[in-house]
């Protein structure tokens, strides 16, 4: 039994954080966040639009597009680290009851911006092991509860959105999955931390005084060791699978910094074609990233059924990840 990526959904909420609206918040400029990080705007959910809203949002799109009901999916896995509670319920379970699954096995990952490659992987193991048929697969932020818009070095970067894939059996090998790597090293893990609320730092007002809540991030050593890690990460799963890059018709990043995208696209020799940004219009979505920007070249009619995808990412832990597979779902024509 192999695992297929059946099919792909995303939410993107409506409303629209500018670069020019930064600048009357913090002291940023337009031309500071393109050239650092080719950020042009991003999107923020609505004060009562939480994350698992917009999962199910991206989640029954996905679900339709399979061509599946909704009591087919007997795994749903949620990647996020903007959950709707932090410690209970998770926000699987409450997506599975907000689609409206009554019967089903439903847990969070959390692996930040590389949680949605490490639920395909744990899709693909399970699915190859015969445990599950068709697995609902989500990266889902709300990244504005846990930024502070009062720092110019972190509240540029984050937006909000849910993108969400079905995986299913096939015992065609030729729509299978070929391969995945997720990885981590925690060493480096106070590159990027929200230090409260958990046992380390409980809800107190210290927490709130001294907004442990927000997400801190050692941006320069975060940006160097990532496009060293990707780059070694992407070419290592391509050599492993006899692959060349040239051969990738659809490069799918982690969408955090343009200027990490380029360099690791240069590294594999792709062309601007080959690489799919998504950066400008959403910024960084962390676990969202990587569906969103799926279902963007989908939606668009780039991504043809057969088509390969290389996708890869890196983020909070540290971890990495990367995947090699094509789109084996209908080509799109809503
Ligand atoms: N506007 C203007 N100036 C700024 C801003 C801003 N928004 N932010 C920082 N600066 C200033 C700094 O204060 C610094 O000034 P100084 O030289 O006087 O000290 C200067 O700009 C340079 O700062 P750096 O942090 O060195 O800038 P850098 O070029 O590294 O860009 C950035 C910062 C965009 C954050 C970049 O480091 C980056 O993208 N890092 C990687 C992020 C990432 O990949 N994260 C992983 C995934 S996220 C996740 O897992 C949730």
């Amino acid at each position: 039994m192999y695992a297929k990526f059946h099919s792909i959904g995303a939410f993107v909420p409506s409303k629209i954080l500018s670069n020019e609206d930064l600048e009357k918040m913090v002291d940023t400029s337009d031309e500071w966040i393109l050239k650092r990080t080719g950020i042009k705007e991003r999107r923020i959910a609505d004060d009562d639009e939480v994350t698992s809203d917009m999962a199910t949002k991206a989640s029954n799109i996905a679900i339709k597009r399979a061509g599946l009901n909704k009591e087919d999916i007997d795994l749903i896995v949620c990647a996020t680290v903007t959950p709707d509670y932090f410690n209970m319920p998770s926000t699987a379970c409450v997506v599975a009851d907000k689609i409206g699954i009554k019967n089903v096995q439903a847990f969070d990952i959390s692996a930040a911006c590389s949680g949605f490659v490490y639920a395909l992987s744990v899709a693909k193991a399970f699915i190859e092991s015969g445990m599950k048929k068709h697995v609902l697969i989500i990266g889902a932020e709300k990244f504005s509860s846990i930024v502070d818009y009062t720092d110019r070095a972190t509240c540029i970067l984050f937006g909000d959105g849910a993108g969400a894939a079905v995986i299913s059996a096939t015992d065609n090998k030729d729509e299978a999955i070929i391969d995945v790597h997720a990885s981590a090293d925690g060493s480096y893990a106070d590159f990027l931390v929200t230090p409260a609320p958990g046992s380390v730092h409980p809800v107190s007002q210290k927490v709130i005084d001294e907004g442990l809540n927000f997400v801190q991030m050692k941006g320069n050593e975060t940006f160097k060791l990532a496009v060293k890690t990707l780059t070694k990460d992407v070419k290592d799963i391509l050599a492993e699978n006899n692959i060349e890059s040239k051969d990738i018709p659809h490069f799918v990043p982690h969408q955090a910094n343009y200027r990490i995208i380029k360099a690791v696209g240069d590294a594999l020799k792709m062309t601007e074609e080959q690489v799919v940004v998504t950066v400008g219009k959403y910024g960084n979505t962390s676990a969202a990233s990587i569906p969103m920007a799926i279902n963007d070249i989908y939606e668009s009619g780039r991504l043809k059924r057969g088509e390969l995808m290389l996708l890869d990412t890196f983020g909070g832990g540290l971890t990495w990840a990367s995947a090699l597979l094509p789109f084996a779902g209908d080509s799109f024509k809503e």
